[in-house]
């Protein structure tokens, strides 16, 4: 049963309504950004979710289990999943009956979305976004990730697609109502084809991510959606973060299917394919979805693929030359250890160029798989025309080796004998630090170049306040950096499919703290205004702003425990309280599209 919400602002209470909310709002720079940048493309101002973190209903209407139904089903995986509750050999048993009632984080129910997308879209509407970003779930379009399809999955997505444009002119003012008409006849749906979850039935067949065989048959599964959706669907996302799932998913093994390639490796003084071999085909399963779409249905509908890349600011500690080439390595590529790393040149680089970035080529020598040149002609041909960016947090990068006092041609060397990979040549004081840090961060040595990533600076202060998650540092001008690392390198549009944070504490406060969220209102504030900055001081062409997320929902391996909603979720009861971060998001939306 689905529960009405209504957006409200008058449900307020008084005291929240003169909250740091409207303060913020009205501390924004004349003009924020949005409508008007000289692309011809209409700004969208949206919100994401993704499927398997909020569809729940895993079971209906003849989908298939996904990667990460199983995986959050197993013991040890996911948040709670620690509790005594658990002890009751689930881990033999969540095969034969998926709605198994067990005690910890997964999917199953989520924020019950497959069930309740019309409030949630008619919320979007009411705040007055003007797009909305969801995720397919393979499994629900084909059961075991091939054909046939199931209709019932299309249906659905059919469904929620019409949704959404069917609430575009609600909520929406009437001075935006002329050119949404003209232009996207409402809100529009983004679509990423593939969050995360996996058929799990590939997973089983062919490894998933580690065969090549993947890459066709993702091709299959995306011109399905193509065919089923892309007349009213005109911004496609092949992946989202695929640094994300195939770092999690292959090295650290945190999210499905949990392999430790480089720990087990790299405990025997080597280092691990399985990523870059993932990855690899990732890369290689984009160009061929994009290939169908340009060949066969863009002409006709009008669109465009895309892919969703994610990547911290790395700024560098001192203003050295070492700790500035750290930053850029780290930008380039990393797998990365102590701060929570990220790179963007390992998956933008062949996206955009058909070639892996030159550091990362250099580093992983013949682990990293080569295009053919077939396959590097096809990305070149299939290279999006705008760049799908998630941006979360900063941190400082510095040469490693260089601040331990190695200089000069002791520095060459022991940078020398990291690339080649031969731990024996080291001096003994590398050496202590390297098994050090294999112990403490098993899974990652094979990508060292001697850079250290660190939230704190050289007297021990904090880059910026940490969310709940603590690899979430708010650094507002991170972003606006960001924004022109990329647009020099790619030199394409920018579309910001995800930023967001939780709140230190959120989960444990509840209703109706919770509701009060003045750090999230500030994160956004700061993000956003960073971002007008970039658009108007820098000219970085952003064509478009997606919050992360609109509703709390399944926060992977960290379960339920974390909240990036802008609407919290009462999870027993399934009840939607949008919290004075959408209050203000929304005005900030409706402020904007009036004043310009
Ligand atoms: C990136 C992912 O795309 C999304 O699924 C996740 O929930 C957010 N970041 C927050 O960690």
């Amino acid at each position: 049963p689905s529960v009405p919400i209504v957006f409200d602002e008058s449900s307020f209470p008084a005291e929240l309504l003169k909250s740091a909310a409207y303060d913020v709002v009205d501390g924004l720079p004349d003009n924020f950004i949005w409508y008007g940048y000289g692309m011809g493309i209409q700004q969208k101002e949206g919100a994401a979710t993704a499927s398997y973190q909020v569809e729940g209903a895993v079971s209906d209407d003849g989908s298939g289990i996904s990667n990460w139904h199983v995986f959050s089903h197993e013991r040890g995986r996911v948040n709670h999943n620690d509790n005594g509750d658990t002890a009751d050999d689930q881990y033999h048993r969540f095969r034969a009956d998926i709605k198994l009632v067990n005690h910890n984080d997964n999917g199953d129910i989520a924020d019950d979305q497959y069930h309740r997308f019309r409030d949630d879209i008619k919320l979007c509407a009411d705040m007055g976004l003007t797009a909305y970003r969801i995720s397919l779930s393979w499994s629900r379009i084909m059961p075991t990730g091939e054909l046939p399809i199931n209709q019932q999955g299309i249906d659905h997505y059919n469904a929620v697609i019409d949704t959404i444009i069917d609430n575009g002119m609600e909520g929406i003012d009437y001075y935006n109502a002329v050119i949404d008409t003209i232009i996207y006849n409402g809100m529009e749906p983004l679509v990423t084809i593939f969050h995360w979850d996996l058929p799990m039935a590939l997973q089983d067949k062919y490894a998933g991510w580690l065969s090549p065989k993947i890459q066709d048959i993702f091709a299959v599964y995306a011109e399905e959606c193509f065919k089923a959706f892309g007349d009213r669907v005109k911004y496609w996302l092949s992946f989202n973060e695929p640094w994300s799932f195939v770092r999690s998913g292959y090295s650290s093994g945190n999210f499905p299917p949990g392999r430790c390639s480089d720990r087990a490796l790299c405990e025997e003084g080597n280092s691990g394919t399985e990523t870059y071999v993932a990855g690899h085909n990732v890369i290689n399963s984009h160009a061929k979805a994009t290939a169908i779409y340009m060949d066969k249905y863009a002409k006709q509908q009008g669109g465009s693929v895309g892919i969703t890349l994610n990547c911290d600011w790395a700024e560098p500690l001192t203003s050295t030359k070492d700790d500035a080439a750290a930053a850029q390595r780290f930008l380039e590529f990393r797998l990365g250890w102590f701060a929570d790393p990220f790179q963007l040149g390992w998956f933008a680089d062949p996206v955009f160029f058909g070639k892996y970035p030159p550091s990362m080529v250099e580093r992983v020598g013949s682990r990293l798989p080569t295009f053919t040149p077939e396959e590097a002609a096809l990305l070149r041909k299939t290279a999006p025309s705008f760049f799908g960016l998630n941006h979360y947090s900063t941190n400082f990068a510095a040469d490693r080796l260089a601040h331990m006092g190695l200089k000069g041609k002791q520095l060459q060397l022991a940078r020398q004998a990291e690339i080649a990979n031969n731990p024996g040549s080291w001096g003994k004081q590398l050496q202590l630090a390297r098994q050090a840090e294999i112990a403490n961060n098993p899974g990652s040595w094979d990508s060292d170049i001697g850079a250290v990533f660190s939230s704190v600076d050289a007297n021990g202060d904090q880059i910026g306040p940490t969310g709940d998650s603590p690899w979430l540092h708010v650094v507002p001008w991170g972003l606006r950096k960001l924004l022109n690392w990329v647009h020099d390198r790619y030199e394409t549009p920018i579309l910001i499919t995800e930023n967001g944070c939780d709140v230190p504490g959120e989960n444990a406060l509840g209703l109706p703290f919770v509701l009060r969220d003045p750090f999230r209102i500030k994160y956004y504030q700061g993000y956003l205004s960073n971002v007008n900055l970039a658009v108007k001081e820098d000219n970085v062409p952003v064509i478009g702003y997606f919050a992360w997320s609109l509703l709390d929902n399944f926060e992977w391996a960290d379960g339920y425990s974390k909240r990036f909603g802008l609407v919290y979720v009462d999870y027993p009861t399934q009840q939607r309280y949008p919290k004075a971060s959408a209050a203000w998001y929304s005005k900030l939306v409706r402020v904007q599209r009036q004043g310009s």
